[in-house]
Parts: structure tokens; sequence; C-alpha cells
């Protein structure tokens, strides 16, 4: 596809991450908002007049058949994942899959092999790769400016009085864990790849949905401490520590918009404010990955999206969380 041509997205699941990503998909110039879809037509309706969509469909298959969408984001429930992204692909669209990539690694390893199939982009809506702080955090890792890393520490955690059956419910693969569990096992994957050994332990809900999942990561030579919870708030800072130095990604770290190094005693920030609340980024990576013909990203791969769900995989093992499903 040329760069000079606007690239057409379809919405899926039109609830609140929709509405936040499609606020920052206007700030993307090369973005079309092009189709939007609902179980419910007048819900379509609403959402298209908010944001200027030029079609809006009350089911998702109708969106799927329109010949001139490029590529669509889901943004539906965990469970539904994996069914509605293989059904985009298989519609030969490509796919941006909000987090988590699916519920389990089999599902994912389904998802992947039908974008390799069908040769059509596919990558799990990881934002926070694409956050510059986090990007250019992870920049000084890899040039070794804080020495060798040994402990990496990060949360996500808040207190959610009512969660909604989304958040809660087992076969939407409810919990703090897959919510957002994952960023913290983000962080420490992106920097230490994958542990030699998994350590974990929730408390749980009466229907067997975690409140909150603490974690252990063993390296050979490093360790991460990692949590999630909906019982109670944490201050969202993480920690990246080495030999020479450390690196505090600053409240909310998962969505940075300034980071602080620290090497000798002496404290430099750096501020980094997003374009928008910072959906942006990784909109513009399935752009030029379009452009490109890939049909994966370099920088938030398949193997990368699978790593990740399968340490989740390792977690869940440990803490006993399962899913009907499974
Ligand atoms: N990247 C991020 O920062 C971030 C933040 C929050 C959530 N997320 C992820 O995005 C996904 C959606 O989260 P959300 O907070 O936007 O949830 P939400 O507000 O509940 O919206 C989900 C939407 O999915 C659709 N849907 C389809 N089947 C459904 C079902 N059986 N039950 C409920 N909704 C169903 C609905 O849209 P229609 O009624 O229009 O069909 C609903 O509005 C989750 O996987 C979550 O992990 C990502």
């Amino acid at each position: 596809m040329k760069q000079d041509k606007k690239i057409k997205w379809g919405i899926i699941g039109l609830g609140n991450i929709a509405h936040q990503f499609c606020a920052d998909l206007l700030l993307v110039e090369q973005a079309e908002l092009y189709a939007v879809a609902s179980r419910s037509l007048e819900k379509a309706k609403a959402f298209a007049e908010i944001f200027q969509a030029q079609n809006y469909y009350g089911n998702y298959e109708d969106l799927f058949n329109n010949d001139d969408i490029d590529i669509i984001y889901i943004a539906t429930p965990h469970d539904s994942h994996a069914v509605l992204s293989i059904q985009a692909m298989q519609h030969g669209k490509h796919v941006l899959c909000e987090k988590p990539i699916a519920l389990n690694a089999n599902e994912a390893n389904a998802m992947v092999a039908v974008s390799k199939a069908q040769k059509v982009f596919f990558m799990e809506a990881f934002w926070t790769r694409f956050n510059p702080s986090i990007s250019e955090a992870l920049f000084k890792v890899k040039q070794q400016e804080l020495g060798e890393i040994k402990y990496v520490n990060a949360d996500f955690a808040f207190h959610v009085p009512m969660p909604t059956p989304r958040m809660i419910e087992l076969k939407h693969g409810g919990g703090s864990l897959l919510e957002m569990g994952v960023y913290p096992l983000f962080l420490a994957y992106a920097i230490l790849g994958k542990p030699k050994q998994v350590l974990a332990a929730g408390n749980f809900y009466e229907n067997g949905a975690d409140k909150q999942t603490s974690i252990v990561l063993q390296y050979n030579n490093a360790q991460a401490i990692l949590h999630s919870s909906f019982v109670s708030p944490s201050n969202m800072v993480a920690t990246i520590s080495g030999t020479e130095g450390r690196i505090n990604l600053n409240a909310i770290w998962h969505e940075a918009q300034s980071y602080s190094l620290i090497k000798n005693n002496h404290k430099v920030d750096y501020a980094l404010p997003t374009l928008g609340k910072g959906f942006t980024y990784e909109i513009e990576e399935c752009h030029k990955c379009i452009w490109n013909n890939q049909i994966e990203s370099a920088l938030w791969s398949h193997q990368n999206s699978l790593d990740l769900i399968e340490i989740v995989d390792a977690v869940r093992e440990q803490t006993g969380l399962k899913f009907p499903s499974e």
C-alpha cells in the first residue's frame, strides 16, 4: 500500500477503550476513522456522530464485510479477542487487537497462524511498548547506561469497588491479572526476557477471579517483583535497577509522561509528554507496518505477544486461576 493513501480504520466494540482510542486516532494525520460497529445500532450511530465516523453498523459482521476497510481495531472483552481477530483476518483485514492478546497461549498461537496464512498484519495493542518514555528507557537499558539490570519493580493497582461484569466474570477472563497484571509483566519481559522461574500467589473473589496477584520472576542474575490489584491502589511508579544506576518511570508508569534517571546520587528528569493519551504511537506503528507489507511489528512482534501470554499462563498455573473455556 502506498504511503500517500490514508489508512481506513474500522472499530468494533464501542466501550471505554474504543472511546479513548478513537480520540487519539483523530490526531493521527494518516488515519481515517472509516467505520464503527456495535452490537447495538443506536450505540454505533451515537459513537459515529461523536467521532465523525463515515459508516456505522449494528453488528460486527457487516463491518468485516466492508471491502474498503484496511485495519480493524478490536476493543471487546478478552475472551472474544481470538474469535474476532481470526474472523477479521479471514476477511482479509489487518488487525490491531486489545491486550491481553487472548485468554491463553493456545488462542494466541491460533491468531498468529491466521495472520501468517492470510498474510495480514496482526498486532496486540500493547500501547505501552510505544510510549516515548518507555521507548527511551528501553534504549538506555540496551545501551547499558544502567550497567547490568538486576531488578525490575512494577505494579498496576487501584481500588475498583464495583468491577463491571467484563472485568470480573471468569468467562470474560476477568480479574486483575489479565486486566492490569499484563503491564508489569510486559515491563519485566521487555527488559529481562522470559524468566527461568515464575512464582505467584493471588487473592480471589468468590467467583474465582483474582482480586490481586503478586509475582516474582526469577532470572539467572536478576529478579522482578510485580503486582496487580482491584482492591487497593499503588504508587504506579516502575523502577528498573542496574549496577550503575536506576530509572524510575513516573506515575502512571504504563502511560508515562516522564522518567527519571538516577546515577551516583544525581537525578535527571526527562519529560516526554505524549501526543493524545498515547495510543497515537501504536497507531503510527500499524501504518508503517502496513505500508511496508509487514505482517508483524519488529517492536512488538507476534513472538513478543506469545512470550508474554505464556508468562501469564505460567502465573495462572501458580495461582490456580482457570477460565471456564479451558
Ligand atoms: N489499552 C488500554 O489501555 C486498555 C484499557 C482498558 C481496556 N483495555 C482492553 O480493551 C478491552 C475492552 O475493555 P473496555 O474497558 O473498553 O471494556 P468495555 O467498556 O466493557 O467495552 C467493551 C465493549 O465490547 C463489546 N462487547 C462485545 N461482547 C461483549 C460482551 N459479551 N460483554 C460486554 N461487552 C461486549 C461492547 O461493545 P458494543 O456493545 O458496542 O458491541 C462493549 O462496549 C479489554 O480486553 C481490555 O483489556 C485496554
